[in-house]
């Protein structure tokens, strides 16, 4: 399902529409289009950019997270390409005007469903983990994590006040059968190409949710006698995370349990900073209909516009584009290759660096990377047909 088909030919136009958002959202992002570029002038698909304002950035300018107009924009894109969204500066904003709601309602409504968070070690930088070394030195999961459901997006909630003045909030967490079959069937088809073996995680033994949800990939399994299923409590996934990383190969869980396992994953590769995402509406057919990729790191604030940030996450989730949107998987291969090399050489941005390592500039990276693309591109033009 996921190796897509994206038919190369030449001149075929290939519409990413870029929402960098805020903090270091931009300076990253203008970094990852100057790999784009290098690919467009390799691969037979042209790139039309067009960059539209999400989350504070476009409250700033409309009044709003995201604006319909750019909603459509989103909806009628081959893919997106995102930064990052909010910032102190809009921290004291209702929950329903804050600048994450851009992200929130592009999920929703492009039914982005699927959200795939990897998390590798790169062995260039295992140092910068908190776990020991052997613990985490070939680490590589995949988190898919629901997203457009569960308890971000259940009905009823907010705040209200009694008579006396007590104020009571409502959040509510609901799956139904077919969202949670979609996501588990995407992960079982996800485990297929990997090493075969999918545990999906959930409370079953406190919640009617997690009760379903395990019925439900229990009964799916049936379909995939070859992988291997397990069930796992969350919190007890978020022990074994910790405790021996290496025993996970696909996760599936719901969009709560995922938003946290994620960061817990990735905080242990020690590659905060490397890890890309993509957030795919999978159907039947072979290649995602629409789809987001975003470095899973956030808008980092207090590094923006110093030209620090590093900018490795968002250039391999655009290699994630390549691979789940364009099925350019070698161009895809090709590109993490040159970030792996460029980190060989022992180029660190700031936030991987080791003491007594000088860090560099975020551009400093790209500029490592295009300059390795350029070597080890020796058939420039075939990348994707080999
Ligand atoms: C994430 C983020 C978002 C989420 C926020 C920014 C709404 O934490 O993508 O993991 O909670 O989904
Ligand atoms: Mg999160």
């Amino acid at each position: 399902m996921v190796d897509a088909v994206f038919e190369p030919g030449a001149g075929r136009e290939f519409n990413l529409l870029v929402l960098a958002g805020d903090g270091i959202g931009p300076e990253i992002t203008a970094e990852t289009l100057r790999i784009v570029s290098w690919f467009g002038g390799h691969l037979d698909v042209h790139f039309s950019i067009e960059k539209q304002a999400v989350g504070g950035a476009s409250i700033d300018e409309c009044g709003q997270p995201i604006t319909d107009a750019v909603l459509q924009k989103a909806l009628r894109a081959d893919a997106i390409l995102f930064g990052a969204v909010g910032g102190p500066k809009w921290d004291e904003l209702p929950r329903a005007s804050r600048p994450e709601m851009g992200i929130l309602r592009l999920r929703k409504e492009l039914d982005l469903f699927a959200n795939l968070r990897p998390a590798i070690n790169f062995p260039e930088i295992v140092a910068a983990s908190s776990l020991r070394p052997e613990l985490v030195d070939s680490i590589d999961i995949m988190i898919v994590r629901e997203s457009t459901s569960g308890v971000y997006f259940g009905e009823p909630r907010g705040i209200t006040t009694d008579q006396n003045g007590q104020r009571s909030a409502v959040d509510t967490q609901a799956y139904s059968e077919t969202e949670i079959t979609r996501v588990c069937r995407a992960a079982f088809e996800i485990a297929r190409r990997r090493r075969r073996r999918l545990c999906s995680v959930d409370k079953a033994n406190v919640m009617e949710t997690g009760a379903l949800w395990r019925a439900v990939a229990t009964g799916l399994g049936r379909d995939y006698p070859d992988v291997e299923l397990s069930h796992m409590y969350a919190d007890n996934c978020a022990m074994q995370l910790l405790r021996e990383p290496k025993q996970f190969d696909v996760i599936v869980t719901d969009n709560l349990f995922g938003d946290i396992l994620s960061d817990e994953a990735a905080a242990l590769s020690g590659s905060l900073g490397l890890l890309p995402s993509a957030t795919l509406h999978m159907s039947d057919s072979a290649r995602p209909r629409r789809a987001l990729y975003e470095p899973i790191h956030g808008t980092a604030p207090e590094l923006a516009g110093k030209g620090i940030a590093n900018p490795l996450a968002s250039i391999l989730s655009f290699g994630l584009c390549l691979n789940y949107s364009l099925q350019a998987t070698d161009a895809a291969d090709l590109l993490v290759r040159a970030v792996r090399d460029v980190l060989g050489l022992g180029l660190r941005t700031a936030d991987i660096a080791a003491a007594g390592q000088a860090p560099v500039p975020g551009a400093a990276m790209t500029d490592a990377i295009l300059a390795r693309l350029d070597e080890t591109a020796t058939r420039p033009r075939r990348l994707m047909e080999a």
